[in-house]
């Protein structure tokens, strides 16, 4: 039958679902002629956005993007892994857990993007490393994952391309926060890069795409489920985004907290989140229990393997591999100002959209796409979420090129950071954890 772009519009308006012909013959006018008009793709996705896709709507969607573009098929003589984050702020995991997982026998061909809107990018936060290239070509990715077993790199145009397309025009229209577009956007390309198994580490609260644990939920049961019909092992990790993630915001600053840890310093929350998480994907892997990967992954750090590694992997890739030993080395803008608490109490929230979006006017993140990033901005937190202050206590040192940027960023954060009478209750980083199999 002949495909018609207003045919599916309507019956995704009517709440009738779209055949998998139908779901691959749209996707395939994303990227090749003849071209669907992007109005009518806009159309679509707010009719999607309004009335939701059906499970198997959402795994063919999610299939036929993986198979817009190029996809990865890695021949090594062990496990490949991966592991995606679906934004937040503070994020550096991916610096800590890469390294490690490899030194443990995993392979970890990482894709990785820049910063968007008020969260972090993986690639900005790598090139605040002097010298350090993200834009690796194919041969260069590849020889480099069979000698040291990580590498993370930029994207490439040919993983995915339907999304990429999808997703400018998602940003324009306002059609972004759609669950079912986001498991298609994101398993496209986590599908596409080839691992046999994924960790998903899916951001909840203020800071994250998704603000509740029902929501958080349900993009966790969809991308499961589009990882369990690829054959991928998969689990995903609901993690608490009401805080940003570790005590540094920032590029050059992320780099140094990360390096932190792979120096040994694990006894911090970001340390022991990290280290739960290397050792579950070292478990999903296949390479021992639970219990025998977490105390591996500690034991990796330890012994300084994971640091030499992460050493070795920026060596490749040319960057100056010394800020792994001196991260002194990496270099924080030259105004910086410390706010202090204006009260005794608790800190009882830490409204990390707020600080994320703090942290773009200090300079370490872009307002328009041109935009450069100054590496050196950002925030480094002296507190945590829970912590008692004294009245005249450090909270946080800002950094910025220019004082007036301070200025900016300073009335944000006062109003990001409460501290109440009351002690606020406990909260853990890890709210839930579900994986392929039974929970889906
Ligand atoms: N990250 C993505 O890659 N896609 C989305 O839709 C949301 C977050």
């Amino acid at each position: 039958m002949a495909f018609h772009i207003t045919e599916c519009i309507r019956k995704t308006k009517n709440k009738q679902p779209l055949t998998n012909e139908e779901i691959r013959e749209l996707v395939r006018g994303i990227t090749k002629e003849p071209l669907i008009e992007e109005y009518q793709l806009a159309a679509w996705l707010m009719a999607v956005c309004f009335q939701g896709l059906t499970d198997a709507e959402t795994a063919a969607l999610t299939m036929a993007m993986r198979d817009s573009g190029q996809t990865m098929h890695w021949d090594l003589d062990g496990p490949v892994a991966d592991k995606h984050s679906t934004g937040g702020v503070g994020d550096k995991t991916t610096l800590i857990l890469a390294p490690i997982v490899a030194s443990g026998g995993v392979y970890m061909p990482k894709m990785s993007g820049r910063g968007l809107g008020h969260t972090g990018g993986t690639i900005d936060k790598l090139e605040s490393i002097p010298g350090f290239r993200t834009a690796l070509s194919p041969d260069e990715f590849l020889k480099q994952v069979r000698e040291i077993r990580c590498a993370v790199a930029m994207q490439t145009g040919d993983l995915a391309p339907a999304d990429k397309k999808l997703y400018a025009l998602r940003d324009v229209t306002e059609t972004v926060d759609s669950i079912p577009l986001i498991c298609a956007s994101i398993m496209s390309k986590k599908l596409a890069t080839g691992a046999d198994h994924i960790l998903l580490d899916v951001k909840v609260g203020s800071g994250a795409f998704m603000k509740n644990d029902a929501d958080a939920r349900e993009l966790a049961r969809l991308m499961l489920a589009a990882a369990k019909a690829d054959g991928k092992d998969c689990t995903a990790v609901l993690t608490d985004m009401d805080r940003p993630l570790g005590m540094c915001i920032g590029n050059a600053l992320e780099v140094r907290e990360a390096v932190g840890v792979l120096n040994g310093e694990t006894d911090s929350e970001l340390g022991q989140f990290c280290l739960t998480l290397a050792g579950e994907l070292l478990h999903q892997a296949g390479i021992g229990t639970a219990e025998q990967c977490r105390s591996m992954a500690q034991e990796i750090v330890e012994t300084g393997a994971a640091a030499d590694r992460f050493a070795r992997m920026i060596g490749a890739q040319g960057g100056d591999a010394s800020v792994v030993r001196h991260p002194e080395k990496l270099k924080l803008s030259r105004c910086e100002r410390t706010l202090t608490a204006q009260q005794a109490g608790w800190i009882a929230g830490m409204q990390s959209e707020e600080i994320g979006r703090a942290s773009v006017l200090l300079g370490a993140g872009r307002m328009t796409k041109k935009d450069s990033i100054d590496f050196g901005a950002g925030i480094r937190l002296h507190v945590k979420y829970g912590d008692e202050v004294g009245r005249g206590d450090a909270l946080l040192t800002m950094y910025a090129d220019k004082e007036s940027q301070l200025d900016e960023a300073e009335a944000k954060l006062r109003a990001a950071i409460t501290v109440a009478e009351q002690k606020p209750e406990e909260r853990p980083l890890i709210r839930e954890i579900l994986r392929t199999g039974a929970d889906t």
